[in-house]
């Protein structure tokens, strides 16, 4: 569980990512000779691999399953592009991210997340053809209403809120609400509900999802037929965390104190994940028994984060060695737009001078503060002005939170 405290590292998988990286050593120092550095080092063909393994895992417990990648995981259009090319459908959460979309070419996009403005929902009518909207309130059906002018009705889904409690409750509306909006959608021709939506996030196993279904099948059980008879899609969200699980400083992810002498910045801690093949029995099961035995729902899933975490690197170059154990890079943090590293570990590996050892080293970005940390240790042999770092599996929420503050961001390179 995300909470529960994490526990050391196996040294074993640490060694694997870094000697992974190190057999493309010389794809990524060739992608810095030509472009420089900082660099976003994207991967397209990481990515079309993840979504065929992701598709097919789950097809093969749920024949015709939608997979829809959550663009905000990673907005960059080639991302979106080279996802739809690969047969998958894109979620999306704002007009921005739907223009994005339809201009990638998917097929098959669903627009969700709260506060639609009325442009962003005339937008989505506009191109019914290849939107379902997973309306988020009462008042966004009435408003989708209002933006549906003539031709054939808009597709649509509700969001069920996983959470009636504190933040979470912006999303959606209750379970206990949905037989009342299917009802108030019936007195609008122009809208076709046809299935509902509910995420959460975070997931290092399928707990949530199944919770979720278990909560859906009850709601469904005292649901009229004509809404069952319906019911095209059951949408389960994201929110599956990759099978290395998640690498942090400390055991209760919290910030590193760096002014701790006695912290060893060479341990680390790891909450395991579950395999995708996992959640895809587990999810597929509950379907079948909670949702298949009462509608001919169509799974959906919307994953980011599994989809695009493995499949862009970030590269740096030594700027200044300021001692042994402290350097500060060309690039800043905000080329991630948050301060990850503070609580996240991720291997800096020296791409010039390769080794499987790591060795303390405080490695700071060069922004004017003193919270830009890409790291507190470096695999290599040793670390000099001018040597080309790497940090591995960079691709979730890093790229789209991005902010232009006080120097460039880095360029993007597709390998
Ligand atoms: C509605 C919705 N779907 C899908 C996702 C993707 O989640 P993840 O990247 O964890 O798979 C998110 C992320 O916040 C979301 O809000």
């Amino acid at each position: 569980m995300k909470d529960s405290p994490a526990a050391p590292m196996p040294p074993e998988s640490l060694r694997g990512l870094v000697k992974d990286v190190l057999v493309r050593r010389n794809v990524y120092l060739s992608a810095a000779a030509a472009a420089g550095s900082p660099l976003y080092v994207f991967e397209p063909e990481v990515l079309r691999r993840r979504a065929r393994e992701f598709r097919e895992t789950f097809a093969a417990v749920s024949p015709g399953v939608g997979v829809f990648y959550a663009v905000k995981s990673n907005n960059h259009p080639e991302v979106a592009r080279t996802l739809a090319g690969a047969g998958l459908g894109l979620d999306v959460s704002s007009g921005e991210e739907l223009k994005l979309a339809l201009e990638a070419g998917a097929e098959e996009i669903v627009f969700s997340g709260p506060g639609k403005t009325e442009s962003e929902l005339s937008l989505a009518a506009a191109r019914r053809d290849r939107v379902t909207v997973l309306l988020d309130s009462f008042g966004e059906l009435e408003r989708l209403h209002r933006a549906v002018s003539s031709g054939p009705p808009v597709r649509a889904g509700v969001r069920l809120t996983t959470d009636e409690r504190a933040l979470w409750a912006k999303f959606g509306i209750p379970f206990s609400g949905l037989a009342g909006f299917w009802k108030a959608a019936e007195a609008y021709p122009g809208i076709r509900l046809r299935g509902c939506q509910f995420h959460s996030s975070w997931n290092l196993e399928p707990g949530n999802h199944v919770a979720c279904l278990e909560k859906l099948g009850r709601v469904l059980a005292g649901m009229e037929g004509r809404f069952l008879e319906a019911v095209e899609f059951v949408d389960i969200g994201g929110g599956f965390w990759p099978e290395e699980g998640e690498w942090l400083h400390r055991p209760d992810g919290g910030r590193v104190n760096p002014d701790n002498r006695d912290r060893d910045p060479l341990v680390h801690f790891h909450r395991p994940a579950v395999p995708i093949a996992v959640f895809a029995e587990r999810i597929g099961e509950v379907f079948r028994k909670e949702i298949l035995s009462r509608t001919a729902a169509r799974l959906c899933l919307e994953p980011g984060r599994w989809i695009c975490h493995p499949a862009m690197q970030i590269l740096l170059r030594v700027e200044d060695r300021k001692a042994p154990d402290l350097v500060i890079t060309d690039g800043g943090t905000n080329a991630v737009g948050w301060e990850r590293y503070e609580t996240d570990y991720f291997p800096v590996i020296n791409l010039t001078r390769p080794g499987l050892s790591e060795f303390p080293c405080r490695v700071l970005g060069s922004l004017c503060t003193p919270h830009d940390v890409w790291g507190y240790s470096c695999h290599g042999r040793e670390i000099l002005p001018g040597d080309f770092l790497l940090i591995p599996r960079q691709g979730a929420y890093t790229y789209s939170l991005r902010q232009q503050f006080i120097k460039p961001l880095p360029r993007a390179v597709f390998l």
